[in-house]
């Protein structure tokens, strides 16, 4: 039977891993040898992997790879994904190339707000708070100097303090919903120790307020925290070009091309079941640009699928259209990125993709990582809407099957070749590669 653990965290990375072995796995040098196949054998940087967490016990890779021929804004990048779905690098260097023909892409930051709340009880007069609010919220900002100086010194700080009564919410509840310019940072840190200093100030003045009664006084905090959810930190990315010229040997029609793709997007943006799987795909380059550039790829997941969701249903993060011989397709998601900070000096492989990058600061990460997107989405619902999804897919994935099947390097030249012209289903390979076994033996 296992018993629980006491004091694990105190344990070295040898004892976790005997400890871990001995208790869960029957096998356990299989366990250690697979774990220590995965460290790196610069000690240096394996602890500094190490201490990026706590309890690590060794690495997991997910491919790195690179979409190259992005045309962005007239600069020519090369984009670098952190993605373990096979086909994703490959759709979107595809997309990057048809749109690279055709002018490339075009994107621009909307607004960069950042946002905090400090979320707070209070059962007294709704007119005697707000008058307290308005004497204080000068201090609030002068209490926090000693935190902003260095931010307000790179142009950014705090913006605004507001007091919400959320009382027809619920019973009691107010906030001080705050803004935050936070420059070339992600600033979570930053806005959550300007939060934690204004509820302090907050509360604590609250206790010489005259006007407030005994009850009045005791504010009560709940808590401090950023919000994850910035629809006023907005980049918007597109492209454009005539319909006549969004044909590139495809068997279908440009026109029949552009209406369909308008009416993939126009599905997505009514049935909450397509724009789900429509915004999963935009995701996967949106998600493996950001974490190959150290940022919170959750964080970013949960600003965008709420914003997807902001007019009450949730919806396409991609509108396309056709209007006077010209389709347009673009995208506006909300983007808290960091290109300081963080992980961004820490990891060098981080560090590499941000200087493959030219360096962004943190609004040009947020046009790539937009862009990202975008291709991905032009490239999955062009699939769609012609050949079908899994024709593209499947050929990436034959050299999962086959790795599967622990074929060797000649085995998966010849099967590659052989499904060339052949469709490729789990299955199919399977067989055939069987077959060839019987054969050879
Ligand atoms: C697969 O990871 C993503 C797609 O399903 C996206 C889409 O359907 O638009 C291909």
């Amino acid at each position: 039977m296992i018993t629980p653990i006491a004091g694990f965290s105190k344990l070295s990375k040898k004892e976790k891993i005997e400890w871990l072995a001995n208790t869960y796995f029957q096998t356990n040098e299989t366990v250690i040898d697979t774990l220590k196949k995965y460290w790196n054998s610069d000690e240096t940087l394996q602890k500094l992997h190490d201490e990026f967490i706590e309890n690590t016990i060794s690495n997991f890779y997910l491919p790195l790879g690179i979409a190259p021929n992005f045309l962005i804004n007239d600069k020519l990048h090369a984009i670098p994904m952190a993605i373990e779905e096979s086909s994703v690098v490959a759709a979107a260097s595809k997309a990057a190339k048809f749109w690279l023909d055709r002018g490339g892409f075009t994107a621009t930051v909307l607004s960069t707000e950042k946002v905090g709340q400090v979320h707070f009880m209070y059962f007294g007069s709704t007119e005697k708070l707000h008058t307290y609010f308005s004497s204080i919220k000068s201090e609030l900002i002068e209490a926090t100097k000693h935190i902003t100086q260095n931010m307000e010194k790179r142009g950014g700080g705090i913006t605004d303090i507001k007091l919400r009564d959320k009382t027809s919410e619920l019973d009691g509840y107010f906030q001080l919903h705050c803004t935050f310019e936070t420059v070339d940072s992600m600033g979570a840190n930053f806005i959550n120790s300007c939060l934690e200093q204004f509820a302090k100030t907050f509360k604590d003045n609250a206790e010489s307020f005259e006007a407030f009664t005994t009850e009045e006084k005791d504010i009560q905090i709940v808590m401090s925290i950023l919000s994850n959810y910035v629809p006023n930190c907005l980049v918007k990315a597109e492209v454009s070009c005539p319909v006549s010229s969004l044909t590139e040997g495809e068997t279908m029609d440009a026109n029949e091309f552009a209406t369909k793709f308008v009416r993939a997007i126009q599905i997505a943006k009514t049935e909450p079941y397509r724009a789900v799987t429509h915004n999963k795909g935009i995701m996967n380059g949106i998600d493996a640009v950001v974490l190959a550039t150290g940022n919170d790829f959750r964080a970013v997941e949960a600003g965008i699928h709420a914003y997807a969701a902001k007019d009450g249903r949730y919806s396409s993060l991609t509108h396309a259209e056709v209007k006077d011989g010209f389709f347009k397709f673009w995208i506006e998601i909300p983007l808290s990125l960091g290109t300081v900070g963080g992980l961004t000096s820490l990891h060098p492989l981080v560090k590499l993709a941000l200087e493959m990058l030219g360096k962004p600061n943190a609004k040009e990460l947020m046009q790539i990582v937009a862009v990202a997107g975008l291709a991905q989405n032009f490239a999955a619902v062009r699939s769609l809407v012609t050949t079908g999804i899994q024709k593209g897919h499947m050929k990436m994935h034959l050299v999962n099957i086959l790795n599967q099947l622990e074929a060797t390097d000649a085995e998966k030249k010849h099967f590659i070749n052989f499904f060339k012209d052949k469709t490729v289903t789990h299955s199919a390979v399977v067989n055939a590669f069987n077959a060839y076994k019987v054969a050879q033996a």
